[in-house]
């Protein structure tokens, strides 16, 4: 309890390590195909509205708990509001890092596959009957996954500066590269004037469609990776006189760039071989590596790149998700980071198997979903939206004005008004809206 709490090296050190968290499979393989399957353009009118009036608010508030706590994503409430309830947010925020890691490792392992079999020289053939073949298997995703969860662990085992910061500093920049130059690329196949249109012409009608907006929230906060603890967690590592505003927002034009680039990684190359853009789950997977066989040689090569890209993406955010449930233990239990993060890191990966079997393998669904579906869906669309309703509610109606000035760095004045009523009318409502139309509309419609 008394060591000395790790910092970060530096702001920008700061910065890409929360970046690293929010890129990741969220904005390539999971934005890509709920948008898909969700009508394109309402789609992205939705996040993208979600992601400013919900989403920067409630990174601010995340990180001020984190900075002002200067404690873990628990303790930090029970610290600032002794003898509260409050904590629970942290400890929902806790539950859902832990479960979504369970999964995320398990597609963090698929993508580690593809890259490996892009290495010895590419899916030809039937890219469906392979995925749908691999996934299927009881054995071999598992040990993919394994073979992730131990470089997931293996980087958060050295520490917040040595293993999370360093790793963000050069896989941030090798990312943004890669990303932005296979958008260029897909760019000149042809399909451009069918994905603008999928992408950015509204159609009126999705907008009436409630779980359009219960999916486009669950985005905002996944690939924000808002309401788990996360931000919370990186905050306390912040010195208090830290900037948050500006970093905040850098933060989220970056991500949001990053999920639009990739929307136009992928869809001109969807529509210019005239694929569904309403594939699921498989829409990297399968509808990808029919293309990039369709390209030819340098369809291996650009294969290649895109799940190295994506298996980066993944591991920058899986490190993340593991660093929440170690930060917790840490201040409770007499172990030292190693033995938490291997202990926890086995856990986590043993809860995957679950996952990773309901693919094919075996019969698990709930809820008319498989259990990797389902885990995704509730922790994203129910866990995620619900913990962080609470830390805003304990934000915006519990602390001083001046206290919430000062934590979130915001001065007084028409910002910080606006911010005000944002965090105590706008947000909550919002979110509890969406969470009871669309809880109700996903489980009876
Ligand atoms: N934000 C990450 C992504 O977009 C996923 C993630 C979720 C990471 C939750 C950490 C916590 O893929």
């Amino acid at each position: 309890m008394s060591a000395k709490r790790e910092q970060w090296g530096s702001r920008w050190g700061f910065i890409l390590a929360t970046m690293g968290s929010a890129v990741g499979l969220g904005n390539i393989w999971r934005f890509s195909y709920a948008m898909g399957s969700n009508g394109g353009s309402a789609f992205l009118i939705i996040y993208l509205l979600s992601v400013i009036l919900l989403g920067f608010p409630i990174m601010l508030i995340e990180f001020s708990i984190g900075k002002r706590g200067q404690d873990d994503a628990v303790q930090s409430f029970k610290k600032i509001a002794p003898k509260t309830s409050w904590y629970i947010a942290g400890g929902l925020g806790v539950l859902a890092a832990f479960l979504i890691l369970s999964f995320y490792g398990i597609i963090g392992g698929w993508s580690l596959r593809y890259t490996y079999e892009y290495i010895s020289g590419g899916i030809g053939g039937d890219s469906s009957a392979f995925f749908q073949n691999f996934i299927g298997q009881s054995v071999s995703p598992i040990l993919w996954s394994f073979l992730f969860m131990a470089i997931t662990v293996a980087i958060v085992l050295m520490g917040v500066k040595k293993g999370i910061e360093s790793s963000s500093k050069w896989m941030m920049p090798i990312l943004s590269l890669l990303v932005i130059g296979l958008a260029a690329y897909s760019l000149t196949l042809g399909g451009t004037a069918e994905a603008f249109a999928f992408m950015f012409q509204p159609e009126w009608s999705a907008f009436t469609d409630p779980e359009v907006y219960l999916a486009a929230m669950g985005q905002a906060f996944f690939t924000l990776s808002l309401g788990m603890g996360i931000m919370l967690t990186y905050g306390s590592y912040l010195k208090p006189d830290e900037r948050l505003t500006s970093s905040a927002a850098v933060i989220i034009l970056l991500d949001t760039s990053f999920a639009l680039i990739s929307g136009l990684m992928i869809f001109p190359a969807l529509f210019a071989f005239g694929l569904d853009p309403t594939e699921g789950a498989g829409l990297v997977f399968i509808v990808l590596p029919g293309i990039f066989d369709a390209l030819g040689g340098i369809g291996i090569f650009v294969g290649l790149l895109f799940f190295v890209l994506l298996t980066l993406a993944a591991l920058s955010s899986s490190i993340s998700l593991l660093e929440v449930s170690v930060s917790f233990l840490m201040d409770r239990v007499k172990m030292t980071r190693k033995g938490i993060t291997l202990l926890l890191g086995s856990i986590i990966f043993l809860l995957g198997i679950p996952s990773s079997l309901s693919q094919g393998a075996m019969d698990i669904t709930i809820l008319g979903s498989s259990f990797l579906d389902f885990m995704d869906l509730f922790t994203a669309n129910v866990l995620l939206p619900s913990s962080a309703l609470i830390s805003v509610l304990f934000v915006a109606w519990t602390w001083k004005k001046q206290d919430i000035y000062t934590h979130t760095d915001l001065k007084q004045g028409a910002v910080g008004t606006a911010f005000l009523m944002l965090a105590r009318f706008f947000v909550p409502v919002a979110i509890a809206l969406v969470l009871v139309f669309g809880i109700f509309n996903w489980l009876f419609a």
